[in-house]
């Protein structure tokens, strides 16, 4: 028999546009993993709703997010790409494993705190489900035993959380859960707003002139680049050890899409002109963009082949789902269903 592959999971909330900092910060990391692990990608709409949203939006952004991530490169042949609401398993993990969890715990997290103190801030009301939030990310992790979780710096804490609940679970029942590893990318550009270079990338960004969307067209990236803010350097250095500046952004981006050093940049670029150096970025990033650009209209002409993949990803993750969740409700002591 063929030796199993150890798993990655990893889960995203659907933002109804990808950037070029979700693409090269995150989505492209994952690609890495296809070859060599079994991969299991979420788009978690349950946590979706734990804050105010609009249902049809959230229906229109989970699909426009399942499509644009196979553009980006997780094919759906080589990967298991689902929507958190098509497997039955997540919620009712999430209730078993918040029946270990500590109420103390859930309440110090950084995101629960953040986020319900913005929610305070509008006046509106505060779901207990913002609270479950993370011991819902516990299962999804668990449901698959993940061997590594790819996620951002601002969601190691989760992980960890969910370590200690797989510990919990272990140790109360018997031993159930790998412990998984949280895989924070060394590589991987942290992609600054173009127009303010103090502040990530974001689909939020007002104005919308410092954020590259991946369905952008050629012509509107390369205004947006070519609009980036730079500094007031009388020497018009083109290097990476400076504040105040977009320009350290722009190199990374240029790294990023060229698979050139920042230090090769730096050189290759010595006295050049902003305008020249700014027309190097825009033409790397719309030759990287081309083929997810391309991968992305074919599917939006194929509405059929994008549900073929959300089924497949759905099959293949319940299978994995209900063998845990079979596992799991049998240590917990609930009877098994007479058949
Ligand atoms: N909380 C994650 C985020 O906001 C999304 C998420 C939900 C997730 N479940 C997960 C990430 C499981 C990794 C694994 O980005």
């Amino acid at each position: 028999m063929a030796e199993e592959k150890p798993v990655v999971l990893t889960c995203a909330q659907a933002t109804g546009q990808l950037h070029l900092g979700n693409y090269l910060g995150a989505v492209r990391n994952w690609v890495r993993y296809l070859d060599d692990y079994e991969c299991f990608f979420g788009i978690v709409d349950l946590h979706a709703i734990t804050v105010p949203y609009v249902p049809a939006e959230l229906r229109k952004a989970s699909l426009e997010c399942a499509a644009q991530y196979i553009a980006c490169g997780l094919d759906p042949a080589k990967c298991h790409l689902f929507l958190q609401s098509h497997v039955t398993g997540h919620t009712e993990l999430a209730w078993v494993l918040g029946c270990i969890t500590p109420l103390g715990k859930l309440e110090r997290m950084t995101q629960f705190k953040d986020k319900s103190r913005k929610q305070e801030d509008a006046a509106s009301f505060i779901g207990s489900g913002l609270l479950y939030y993370p011991v819902l990310m516990a299962a999804d992790i668990l449901l698959y035993n993940a061997d590594r979780v790819p996620v951002g710096e601002d969601q190691k804490q989760h992980v960890e959380l969910t370590r200690d609940i797989a510990s919990k679970f272990n140790e109360t029942y018997s031993d159930t859960f790998k412990l998984p590893a949280v895989d924070i990318p060394k590589t991987g550009a942290r992609v600054m707003n173009l127009q303010d270079p103090a502040k990530k990338m974001s689909k939020s960004d007002p104005t919308q002139t410092g954020t590259i969307f991946l369905k952008d067209s050629p012509e509107l990236i390369r205004k947006k680049i070519g609009s980036a803010v730079t500094d007031s350097d009388p020497d018009r250095r083109i290097v990476s050890a400076k504040e105040n500046s977009g320009i350290p952004n722009l190199l990374d981006i240029l790294s990023a899409c060229s698979d050139k050093s920042v230090e090769a940049l730096e050189q290759g670029f010595a006295g050049a002109s902003y305008a020249d150096f700014k027309s190097a970025v825009a033409d790397a990033v719309v030759t990287t963009l081309a083929p997810v650009q391309e991968r992305y209209q074919a599917l939006v002409e194929d509405k059929a082949a994008l549900n073929a993949a959300l089924k497949d990803g759905a099959d293949a993750a319940q299978r994995r789902a209900y063998k845990t969740l079979g596992k799991v409700y049998r240590k917990c002591g609930f009877v098994e269903r007479p058949r």
